[in-house]
This record gives structure tokens, C-alpha cells and sequence, in this order.
């Protein structure tokens, strides 16, 4: 799966890509990821990609000039296919983050999934020409009920939701089909590793400094059925306690 993002901060995803599954991922040639410099694809000699707003008002507009030229590059593409030695279109997406869009969630990621590539547009400053949203993209995606200052930590999430998603990018067992429900959202239940019992006074003397919470408990236990190797009853447990992410 392809992954074009179109940011103005491009900087911003170096770090991030460099690390963790993602990179392991782009290793193994599961996806590939391209970020995009807005200002390559400004009209002007100032590699302008802003501009006041018409009616006034605070802040910058981003153009849909910059926005039109890359879009148009990335998507005129054609890929070769393995099966059908043809050049074809790819199964393509484009995206744009505002948070006046869809809320994100675990069902969209699946869907997104099966794609072959996504074009997601990173807004900033106080919002994006409404002619992107209204005639350049598929969807308008926002990811919950607060305001950020641009739209690339969604880019973020939005890749790492679906990453984690695509076949050999993380082990099997997380992905069982017995945690994925019938509407494509997914179970959480409790983890708990060695030890089996914590003793904190072990590994502080006063105990009275702690947090009030830390003193619940002298011994804090791991649930007796976990320990149990009863499997019906494991599942039968953290079915009990899953919460279900849509
Ligand atoms: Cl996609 N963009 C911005 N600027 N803020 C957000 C958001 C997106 N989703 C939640 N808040």
C-alpha cells in the first residue's frame, strides 16, 4: 500500500517513519510512504501557498492551486499489475484532514485498508480553500472533537491505524478474527505479564510518598484465571472485560 502525504511541514513524519513497525514495515516492502512538499508545487516565484481569505476575517487560507498540481501528479500515475502484466489505475483514496470532516474510527481504517493507495492533504493555518473539498477529494476526515493546528498528526493516525492493519505487519495473533467484530471494530481486554504478584514496598520505603492510589493494595495481583492455563474460562474472561473500539 502506497501512502502520499501533502504537508507544508515535511519534516514533521522523518522521525516517526524512522521507527517502530513503520519502518520495519517499509522494510519489508509492505508500504511505502512519500511525503510531499506542498511549496514544490506552488504557481508563484514566492512558493506561495497561502492567502488571505475572501470576506475577511483572521488568519490564512491554503490555495487550491498547489493543492490541484500535486493531487494531479500522484494520481495520473499508472502502476503495472503483477497478475495482469496491463497498466492500470490504482485503487486510490484522496483525503483530506479538517476538523470539519468524518470522525475516524476502526472500521474506516479497515476499509481504507484495502486500498492501494492513499493521497492524504495535511490542512493548516486556518483552513484549505473549500474547492479541494468539494471537488479534488473522496473524503474529508477529521480525528475527534478538538482542534490541532494542522492536519498532520491525523495523517499519522490515520497510517498507523491502517498499517497495523495490513497482513505481516504485526503478529497474527493480535489480528485474530475472534477480536475483530461483525462491524469491523476491534477488541481490547486486559494484558497482564510477570510478575504474578507486585509488592511495591519492595522497591520504596515510603510508601506514605506515594500516590494514594499506590496504596490500594500491599500485593497487586494479576486475575487468578489468567494463571489458571483453562482457556475457556481465559476467553470467557476477557471477552467479560473487552472494550469494543468502532
Ligand atoms: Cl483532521 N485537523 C485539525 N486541524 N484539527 C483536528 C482534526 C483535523 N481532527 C481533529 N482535530
Amino acid at each position: 500500500m502506497q501512502f502520499d502525504i501533502i504537508t507544508i511541514f515535511p519534516k514533521i513524519f522523518d522521525s516517526y517513519f524512522e521507527e517502530s513497525l513503520i519502518s520495519k514495515a517499509k522494510e519489508k516492502g509492505l508500504i511505502k510512504i512519500n511525503v510531499h512538499n506542498l511549496r514544490n508545487w506552488a504557481v508563484d516565484k514566492h512558493w506561495t501557498v497561502d492567502d488571505k481569505p475572501f470576506g475577511g476575517g483572521r488568519g490564512m487560507v491554503v490555495k487550491v492551486e498547489p493543492i490541484y498540481r500535486c493531487v494531479s501528479t500522484l494520481t495520473k500515475l499508472k502502476v503495472k499489475s503483477e497478475k495482469l502484466k496491463v497498466n492500470k489505475k490504482r485503487k486510490t483514496k484522496i483525503i483530506l484532514f479538517t476538523p470539519r470532516g468524518k470522525k475516524f474510527n476502526q472500521k474506516m481504517a479497515t476499509q481504507f485498508s484495502k486500498l492501494e493507495q492513499l493521497i492524504l492533504i495535511c490542512g493548516r493555518y486556518e483552513g484549505v480553500d473549500e474547492r479541494v473539498a468539494k471537488y479534488i477529494v473522496d473524503e474529508k476526515v477529521s480525528i475527534g472533537g478538538y482542534v490541532l493546528m494542522g492536519g498532520e498528526l491525523p495523517a499519522l493516525v490515520v497510517i498507523e491505524t491502517i498499517v497495523r492493519l495490513l497482513p505481516g505487519v504485526i503478529g497474527k495473533s493480535e489480528l485474530l478474527p475472534e477480536r475483530i467484530t461483525k462491524e469491523k471494530g476491534f477488541l481490547e481486554y486486559p494484558q497482564y505479564t510477570r510478575p504474578e504478584m507486585f509488592k511495591p514496598a519492595k522497591y520504596i520505603k515510603d510508601l506514605r510518598a506515594c500516590p494514594s492510589k499506590f496504596r490500594k493494595a500491599k500485593v497487586w495481583r494479576v486475575p487468578e484465571v489468567l494463571l489458571s492455563g483453562n482457556h475457556k474460562e481465559i476467553d470467557k474472561w476477557r471477552k467479560k472485560h473487552s472494550k469494543i473500539i468502532e
